[in-house]
């Protein structure tokens, strides 16, 4: 028996890197899954990756009527929502000096802003015992020089597992945070670095983690099987952090 049997669940950004590999271990699980992503062309190589079995939906997750029109999308297709993990995330970091007002509510509407409505627009297809996940980040606890946008959108998401929770509590539906440390995913290849400097920034990014190395992706999608799970039935509210140390030693 899968510990997601009968599951229905809904993964933003599951193209790549931890979505990606959540969707895969979902399925594993026996759930039902859809994922989502801005490109159509990464959407079909995710599906075919996922042998077929996933329903994929092209959506920008900052886009606020996006988020409506796929709650629409998915009533239409499924009889309710067991679990929705937000994952897509910007994952830009610069100076403080380097950012713009256009460049802020970039980052925000697809991490922040886009999350919460599309939590607001599915609310009529979660059932009790509905898990959402909110992927966070160990960056919303420390002092990461050129993390202070996504930091603070991330800071931002994770107070909504609280208060999401306290809102949301009689109609059983538990609201928690997965927030990563440093993992090995294509994200770090989408900051436009040349190699030399990639592999340098990775060898810093590494020093950070006490116990000495990045995560992988199937660290990350275990704990996201064990949030969206009746196992974590008492988990509420909460952070689970992932993160080889990075935010506790
Ligand atoms: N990797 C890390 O070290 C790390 C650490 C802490 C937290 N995190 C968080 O973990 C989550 C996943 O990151 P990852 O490392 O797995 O990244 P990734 O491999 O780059 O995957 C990002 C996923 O999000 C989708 N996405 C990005 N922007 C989107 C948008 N505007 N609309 C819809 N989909 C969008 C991408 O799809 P398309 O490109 O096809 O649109 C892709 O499927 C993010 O929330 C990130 O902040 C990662």
């Amino acid at each position: 028996m899968g510990r997601l049997d009968g599951k229905y669940a809904l993964i933003t950004g599951g193209t790549s890197g931890i979505g990606l590999e959540t969707a895969r271990q979902f399925l594993a699980e026996g759930a039902t899954v859809a994922i989502t992503g801005r490109s159509t062309e990464r959407l079909e190589t995710a599906g075919r990756e996922l042998k077929g079995s996933v329903l994929t939906l092209q959506s920008k997750s900052g886009d606020v009527v996006a988020q409506e029109a796929l709650a629409a999308r998915l009533s239409g297709s499924w009889p309710r929502l067991d679990v929705l993990f937000i994952n897509a995330g910007d994952v830009t970091h610069r100076p403080v000096a380097d950012w713009d007002e256009a460049t802020f509510d970039a980052l925000m509407a697809v991490n922040l802003k886009g999350p919460f409505f599309l939590i607001r627009a599915l609310l009529s297809l979660f059932p009790e015992g509905a898990s959402i996940i909110l992927c966070g980040s160990v960056s919303a606890h420390i002092g990461l020089p050129q993390s202070s946008v996504y930091a603070a959108s991330k800071a931002g998401l994770l107070s909504l597992a609280r208060t999401l929770s306290g809102e949301l509590k009689e109609r059983g539906i538990r609201v928690n945070g997965l927030s990563p440390g440093p993992t090995e995913t294509p994200a770090l290849g989408k900051l436009g670095l040349e190699r030399e400097a990639e592999a340098a920034l990775k060898a810093e990014i590494r020093q950070l983690v006490p116990i000495g190395r990045m995560g992988t992706p199937t660290e990350l999608a275990k704990a996201a099987v064990f949030l969206a799970s009746n196992e974590s039935s008492f988990v509420v509210g909460t952070e689970l952090l992932v993160d080889g140390g990075v935010g506790s030693l």
